[in-house]
């Protein structure tokens, strides 16, 4: 067949090949000029005004980047605005009657729910009156522990409302982890929820919620929503009130929103990091939602007409800036999902895009993985010709799973956006602009426009394009985090410590350091590779290996435990442990068992380990450090580097033996 071009997807995406992003898709794009990159870079940082300008402020900023304190930096100073009137209130006049919340429970026999802007103003407002009369007041942390309902939204928008930070705590999260996080933050409200619908399962959630409420070390008032109705006859404390009672004291109240100077904390959001202490990552009100609006309209093409469906869940930052505040703020219809994609069937997914009509969709590659090995069958069987655009986030995304994304998702029709970024960078920071640039399965793109990211060896010098390195984000951004929640000492420690001279008061001299390990191309494509601290990613959540030790160890029985990521087929990663006992034996079924509850117990059924091996020994370096990299070419099973740094090199064969007993 010589002569002729071969058309075929697989040769167009060949290793180094690269996909132009379809021309239908351009023409109507909302950013499709390249000289983008080049005024941002001259412009810069007044090129973020136009961030800015995408909200309503009550009072203009004076200073679009105070970097006088590095790197406390501070954006958009001395302007005032409110987050909820943004989200909600300015869309009213033009966009009222518009669905500005499209939620769907799981049950199939359940009537969705879909709110207007109208209707949403109306709950945020009564809402609003409820939690004040409750006590709260501006400034007070709100902690929110809700599974995907409505009210989760409408509670986070009331509050900002109220400037009212909250701090959501995933559903997903153990009582134990409320608990550190309620009291990390001094919360002393929580707005919590009876159950909800997982696989057909009406499954409880207040018991949880309450088991926490125990280890709270000081006095809360809670509010539950009722989701499950006569399914769940949920108890109620003393302390608990019911939402709905509550808000209906309230029908018809008005609250007008609190002007919010930009640089006052929107919310706070605990993530993992490598010590076993989460991590209270401090987001402000006008950087933070400059940022997800910009990014939202920039880079997922949100436009006021569009049905937009990020499926990720609320309770993670990506449902925090890409299902409620860069949408909302964009006057969109957001879908919001409730349950699983694989109820009750695995075409549920697709039916909703079917459905709804849903033109963009945001997800994460652990689902593209589980969609790829349930079959293409399952979204042939729908109408998805109303996507224009697919993301990922959270985790690489390999090019086998990219382009069955976008051959049997996008229908070769709809650019992917691979979309890199962390709960402390607020929204997204390396990826294509679809309108823009060609696609590379498997890289995330460039840095997005008036960002200076690069890829550095361990003395910070940029290394050859190919070669990995280490992510470095060399200038501050809007979206950036503050700092860690009343702790700026260990802001300074985790983020920019390694590559700043943190005595200096030059901006040039400091660094954002986002622990990723990266490659860059010639052409300044990044490929992220994954995190280089003590970080695992499960299915694109961020889980600390020392909090996970430090629950084995808590385990009776256990004398010592190290926890690594290894490589996992649907999840990107897996946990593994490996546990010294106290008598230095195998623990056998029943300690295994009570391990993994303890590990439950205190983060989650997410950080489940997928194994658990009984070692006598771990292997150390001379220094006493626990080789991680070792155990983890263990659990990958592949072939093992030098051993010769180890304090006893025969440990290896010993765990070996036990990983083969397992
Ligand atoms: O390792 C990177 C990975 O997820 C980490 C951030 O996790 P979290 O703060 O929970 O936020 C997740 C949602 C933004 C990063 O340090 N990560 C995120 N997106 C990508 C990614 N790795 C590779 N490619 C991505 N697109």
């Amino acid at each position: 067949m010589s002569g002729e071009t071969d058309h075929s997807m697989e040769a167009r995406t060949a290793q180094g090949d690269e996909l132009e992003p379809p021309a239908s898709f351009v023409e109507q794009a909302n950013v499709t000029d390249p000289g983008i990159y080049d005024e941002f870079a001259e412009n810069w940082p007044e090129c973020w005004e136009q961030a800015a300008d995408l909200l309503d402020w009550d009072s203009d900023y004076d200073t679009v980047l105070d970097d006088s304190n590095p790197p406390f930096y501070e954006w958009f100073t001395g302007g005032e605005l409110n987050a909820s009137y943004n989200a909600v209130d300015r869309h009213l006049d033009e966009r009222g009657d518009e669905t500005a919340i499209e939620w769907i429970g799981e049950p199939t026999d359940e009537a969705n729910r879909s709110y207007t802007y109208r209707e949403l103003h109306r709950e945020v407002n009564e809402a609003a009156a409820a939690l004040r009369d409750l006590g709260v007041g501006e400034d007070d942390v709100v902690t929110m522990y809700m599974p995907m309902v409505p009210e989760l939204p409408i509670a986070m928008l009331a509050c900002a409302r109220i400037g009212a930070p909250h701090s959501v705590v995933f559903a997903g999260f153990s009582a134990d982890a409320l608990a550190t996080r309620m009291n990390a933050a001094d919360s002393e409200y929580l707005v919590t929820c009876d159950g909800y619908y997982r696989r057909g399962d009406a499954l409880e959630h207040k018991a949880k919620a309450d088991d926490g409420l125990a280890s709270v070390d000081h006095d809360v008032t809670s509010v539950v929503v009722d989701r499950l109705g006569d399914d769940y006859d949920h108890p109620m404390r003393d302390d608990d009130v019911d939402y709905d009672a509550l808000v209906d004291e309230h029908t018809g109240a008005d609250v007008d929103p609190v002007s919010r100077d930009a640089e006052d904390m929107l919310f706070l959001m605990y993530t993992s990091g490598t010590t076993g202490e989460p991590k209270g990552v401090k987001h402000t009100t006008g950087g933070y939602l400059s940022w997800v609006t910009w990014t939202s309209q920039a880079v997922l093409d949100v436009k006021p007409e569009d049905t937009y469906w990020c499926s990720a869940d609320i309770g993670w930052i990506t449902g925090h800036s890409y299902i409620v505040y860069g949408p909302l703020s964009l006057g969109t219809t957001t879908v919001m999902y409730e349950g699983t994609p694989d109820y009750p069937d695995k075409d549920r997914m697709w039916e909703i895009v079917d459905e709804y009509e849903t033109t963009q969709l945001y997800t994460a590659p652990t689902a593209i993985r589980a969609f790829m090995k349930w079959g293409e069958q399952y979204p042939a069987e729908h109408d998805l010709s109303s996507l224009r655009l697919l993301g990922t986030v959270g985790e690489p995304i390999n090019p086998k799973a990219w382009k069955w994304y976008y051959e049997h998702v996008g229908g070769e029709d709809c650019p992917v956006v691979d979309t890199w970024w962390q709960t402390e960078t607020g929204g997204m920071m390396i990826t294509t602009l679809p309108g823009v640039g060609e696609m590379k399965p498997g890289a995330a793109g460039p840095p997005l426009p008036g960002l200076d990211v690069n890829v550095v060896d361990g003395s910070g010098q940029p290394v050859d394009a190919g070669d990995a390195g280490y992510l470095t984000v060399d200038r501050p951004w809007p979206g950036m985090l503050r700092t860690l929640y009343q702790n700026d000492e260990r802001y300074v420690q985790e983020y920019w410590a390694e590559y700043s001279d943190t005595d200096s008061d030059d901006p040039d001299d400091w660094t954002y350091f986002p622990e990723d390990g990266a490659k860059i191309d010639d052409d300044g494509y990044i490929t992220v590779l994954g995190r280089v601290d003590d970080v695992i990613n499960v299915s694109g959540h961020r889980l600390g290996t020392m909090e996970i030790e430090s629950a084995i160890v808590g385990v009776e029985g256990v004398a010592e435990a190290a926890v690594v990521g290894g490589n996992h087929p649907v999840k990107g990663e897996a946990v593994h442990a490996f546990v010294i006992t106290e008598d230095h034996a195998d623990g056998g079924e029943e300690l295994r068992e009570r391990i993994i509850q303890g590990v439950e117990d205190a983060i989650g059924p997410i950080a489940r380990p997928e194994s658990v091996v009984f070692t006598p020994e771990l292997p150390k370096t001379r220094s006493g450090k626990i080789m991680r990299r070792l155990l983890e070419d263990i659990a990958n099973g592949d072939d093992l580097g030098t051993t010769s740094t180890l304090r006893n090199p025969d440990v290896v064969d010993d765990i070996q033996a036990a990983v083969e007993g397992e």
